[in-house]
């Protein structure tokens, strides 16, 4: 059983990396966090978070504070190497892991015998293998573990251990989630789990790599499927007129029936990024998931068509849009299908557009610049707006009196007046 860390460098101090930093450094452990933004670095040290999360504030600074957690632009020797850094898609949605062989590269001259490496960005199946290779071929004068081989004596161990936490409770998740260890040999998933159940209270399962950069693919794209059933569903109940969420909260009574909330898209950058890891991979097997993800993808331009013909049977209309971020109760506008909403209605133009969004404190640059686009607050959006379009279910909105808005044209794609 291997023994228990001491010195642990992060590389990539975002969502993902600087939590598990900062928590890794609560239980003990002397971090080093490495990120090439010095941005970001000069943040953390001044024990300032630029990740916002409940309690997260407080863990940071006792972080710092103790001196366990220290931030800097290049990583430095440790026991235990974990990447957290960005795995985007290209325009042609190809996966970009040109951060993760920087990284890589990084830490090559740093490795000794026995260390450990974690890649715990979301990455395509064979990528672990391939940046072990990468590390080998840097370093000859160490031995590397290889897939389904036994390890050479003093190899450095090498593991994929994805993460799976949400945005908003990922401070809580971060413990509590179960874990899936993805060694490239037993003895590197032995490793890795040393490390993860220094703060994991969740089940650590050990699996081998490939199995593990399946897994996480695997439930970022059945969650992606699943949300375009529920799109498709509410288009077809628009269609045929009938309530989509009265016909949703029905058919979960089914025992076996569990239908996903339809929205005006899938935002943040995971779950519309990770189905095309596995498309690009297998193309021809992956039909269903590239066909989710023109579902969803397509999403945002309905909705927009929608508000813009109800905003065209007004004269000098102006809509009010709730909600902007890409999923409710978060301030995060990454991928955000809302704001591609609103986007799609400013370009059309020919109406007034109010935004509101609690967890918005300014315009995002891609609307400041619509004159025609203006972050407003409850009240004057409701005062004003002959149309009014709920594209987030935050939960600021679910007390909105249904008087409020008698008289206007309300399109709720959100649910927020079904209660859904
Ligand atoms: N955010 C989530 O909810 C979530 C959940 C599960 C998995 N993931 C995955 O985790 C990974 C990281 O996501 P995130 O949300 O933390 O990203 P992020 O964009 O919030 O942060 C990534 C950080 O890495 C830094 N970075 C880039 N290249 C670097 C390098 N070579 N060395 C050091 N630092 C570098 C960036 O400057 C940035 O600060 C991605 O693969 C993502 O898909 C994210």
């Amino acid at each position: 059983m291997a023994g228990r860390l001491s010195r642990v460098c992060v590389l990539g101090l975002g969502s993902i990396g600087l939590p598990t930093a900062a928590t890794l450094a609560s239980r003990g452990v002397e971090v080093i966090g490495c990120d090439i933004d010095p941005r970001v670095v000069a943040r953390v040290n001044a024990g300032k978070p630029h990740v916002r999360e409940p309690d997260f504030a407080r863990l940071l600074a006792a972080a710092v504070q103790t001196g366990r957690l220290r931030a800097q632009g290049e990583p430095a020797e440790a026991e235990a190497f974990l990447i957290a850094v960005p795995t985007p898609v290209g325009r042609d949605h190809a996966p970009d892991l040109s951060f993760v062989d920087a990284a890589t590269r990084s830490i090559a001259p740093l490795l000794r015998p026995g260390d450990l490496v974690v890649l715990e960005s979301t990455v395509p199946v064979g990528t672990t293998e391939r940046i072990a290779a990468d590390l080998a071929a840097a370093r000859p004068d160490l031995a590397f573990p290889r897939y389904g081989e036994t390890p050479p004596r003093g190899a450095v161990h090498i593991a994929h251990c994805p993460e799976r936490v949400l945005p908003g409770a990922i401070l809580r998740e971060l413990s509590a989630n179960d874990r899936v260890m993805g060694g490239l040999t037993p003895a590197c998933a032995e490793k890795a789990r040393a490390l993860y159940a220094m703060f994991v209270t969740g089940a650590l399962f050990v699996a081998d790599c490939r199995t593990a950069e399946l897994v996480k693919l695997a439930e970022n794209a059945f969650r992606d499927v699943n949300i375009a059933f529920a799109n498709e569903l509410a288009a077809i109940c628009e269609r045929l007129g009938v309530d989509v969420w009265t016909a949703i909260r029905l058919a979960n009574r089914h025992p076996r029936v569990a239908i996903h909330r339809p929205g005006v898209g899938v935002g943040g950058h995971c779950v519309p990024v990770d189905p095309w890891f596995l498309i690009a991979s297998a193309p021809d097997e992956a039909r269903l998931m590239r066909t989710a993800r023109t579902v969803n993808d397509d999403q945002p331009a309905r909705v927009a068509a929608r508000i813009a013909a109800a905003a065209s049977s007004v004269r000098d209309p102006v809509v009010a849009c709730f909600g902007l971020t890409y999923k409710a109760d978060v301030a995060d506008l990454r991928e955000s299908p809302a704001l591609a909403v609103v986007h799609a209605l400013a370009e059309r133009g020919g109406m007034e557009l109010l935004v509101c969004d609690p967890w918005v404190g300014a315009l995002p640059a891609s609307l400041a610049k619509y004159c025609s686009v203006r972050l407003v607050g409850l009240e004057e959006a409701l005062a004003r707006a002959a149309v009014v379009a709920f594209l987030v279910p935050h939960a600021a909105f679910r007390g909105i009196d249904p008087e409020w808005l008698a008289c206007k044209r309300v399109i709720d794609p959100a649910g927020v007046l079904a209660g859904g």
